[in-house]
Order: C-alpha cells, then sequence, then structure tokens
C-alpha cells in the first residue's frame, strides 16, 4: 500500500498516520516531520528549511523531493503525509505508482480552531489536542514522556499563509487524483475516532482488492 494522505492544514492527516502506521504497519512519512527535523541539525540547509516553514510557504522542492525519495526508497508499505502538496511534486513521484490518495475534506472554520489546541511532544512527532485528543497527563506526551509544546507556524498570522499556499498549490491535487480514480474523500470534520475508522475502511478494502 502506498497510500497519500491529502487534506488542508491541520485537517487530521498526521493524527490519522500515526494510528494507521501502529495498526496497520505501515510506515508514516511525514514531509513536514522530514523538514521540522533538519531545522534542529541547524544544518545550512536547515537554517533556509526553516525561513519558509516559519512563514507558512513550502519549501523549496530542491529540498523537499530528494529527502521524501530517499524515504521511500526499495519500499512498498508507506503513508505519504504532507506530500506531494503541488502538481509538480506530483509529478515527481508518478513512477512510484500510488496505490491511493485519501483526501480528509474539513472546512477552514473547524480546521482553525484545532490549531489553537494542538499540541506536540518535543521532537514533534506525536500530536495531541487540548480538548479532542488530550494526553493522558495534562502536558506530558504519552508516548515519549516529554513536555507538549505549541508547534512555531501555529500562530494565526502563518497559519492564513499555509492556508493561502493550500488553496492555491496543494488543492489541484484534489483533481489530479480524481482523475486518476485512486482519490478518495472522508469527512474529516466529525470525532477523531469516527473519522480514523473511515480512513481505515477505505484502506482495508483497498488492501483486499
Ligand atoms: P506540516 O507539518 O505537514 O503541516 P500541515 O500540512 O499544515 O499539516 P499539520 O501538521 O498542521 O496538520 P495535520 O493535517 O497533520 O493535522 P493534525 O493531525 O496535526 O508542514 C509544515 C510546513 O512544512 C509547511 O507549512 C511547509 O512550510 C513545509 N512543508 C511540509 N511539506 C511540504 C512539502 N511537501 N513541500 C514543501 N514544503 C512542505 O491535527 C491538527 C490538530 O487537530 C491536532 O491538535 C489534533 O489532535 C487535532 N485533531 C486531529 N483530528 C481531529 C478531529 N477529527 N477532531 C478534532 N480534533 C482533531
Amino acid at each position: 500500500m502506498k497510500l497519500i494522505l491529502l487534506g488542508p492544514p491541520g485537517s487530521g492527516k498526521g493524527t490519522v498516520s500515526e494510528k494507521l502506521e501502529k495498526d496497520l504497519n505501515l510506515l508514516h512519512i511525514s514531509a513536514g516531520e522530514l523538514l521540522r527535523e533538519e531545522v534542529q541539525k541547524k544544518t545550512t540547509i536547515g537554517k533556509d528549511i526553516k525561513e519558509y516553514i516559519d512563514r507558512g510557504e513550502l519549501v523549496p522542492n530542491k529540498f523537499v523531493v530528494e529527502m521524501v525519495k530517499l524515504e521511500v526508497k526499495n519500499k512498498d508499505n508507506y503513508i505519504l503525509d504532507g506530500f506531494p502538496r503541488s502538481i509538480e511534486q506530483a509529478k515527481e513521484i508518478e513512477d512510484l505508482g500510488i496505490t491511493l490518495v485519501i483526501y480528509l475534506e474539513v472546512p477552514e472554520k473547524i480546521v482553525i480552531e484545532r490549531f489553537a489546541g494542538r499540541r506536540v511532544c518535543k521532537e514533534g512527532t506525536h500530536g495531541y489536542h487540548i480538548k479532542y485528543l488530550p494526553p493522558k497527563k495534562e502536558g506530558i506526551c504519552d508516548q515519549d514522556g516529554s513536555p507538549l509544546v505549541q508547534r512555531k507556524d501555529d500562530k494565526p498570522e502563518v497559519i492564513k499563509e499555509r492556508f493561502r499556499i493550500y488553496h492555491q498549490e496543494t488543492q489541484p491535487l484534489i483533481d489530479y487524483y480524481t482523475k486518476k480514480s485512486i482519490l478518495k474523500k472522508v469527512d474529516g470534520a466529525l470525532a477523531p475516532e469516527i473519522v480514523y475508522t473511515a480512513v481505515k475502511k477505505v484502506v482495508k478494502k483497498s488492501l483486499s482488492r
């Protein structure tokens, strides 16, 4: 299974991927996480990347595409979360033979409300929501015990820019993959367990074919 999770910022791509990874043994490859890892290394490339992320803009393809291609090399079971984000990036991975694209449909109004309550662990790997997906112990990651923090790009002005870019660059992918007959829509505005059950059903159906 080579799965793409597509959706606006905050639609739940990371949340769903984390669960699918554990449940169905699919490797979770998050473009955003790979980029943030590079930023943490404080390399010259990392410093460049940080500027784009902090502004809410897409990081140039020369940094992202090779990074993702390296991760998927010789693998057959994975979830691409946050990649591709433009028609250009989609064309770059045409040869991978993507099995399924799930589009998490969530109205912008709902997503904006989610950002205020989002918390992530220190490494940024595990995500929570103070109201909808709280950790067992307040402020502490269930999985690695690190303190939970807010993401730097979750500020209102950066979120606005991330949405603008999403509409301009990423939304055309819905048509692109619909025409290839591999896109399935899931209502991502419902409660986390309901969204996850719906996604899993679609994935399992595709696996059984
Ligand atoms: P990235 O980290 O991928 O950010 P994003 O796409 O904006 O998506 P998010 O991680 O914000 O949200 P999500 O959909 O994963 O939602 P989540 O599950 O966290 O990218 C960051 C930046 O990196 C980009 O802006 C760009 O600069 C760069 N970048 C990344 N990929 C790139 C690429 N391909 N090319 C170029 N640049 C790239 O959920 C959000 C919150 O809601 C959480 O608190 C969660 O607990 C909660 N929640 C989840 N589901 C539900 C639900 N059903 N009900 C209620 N709450 C829920």
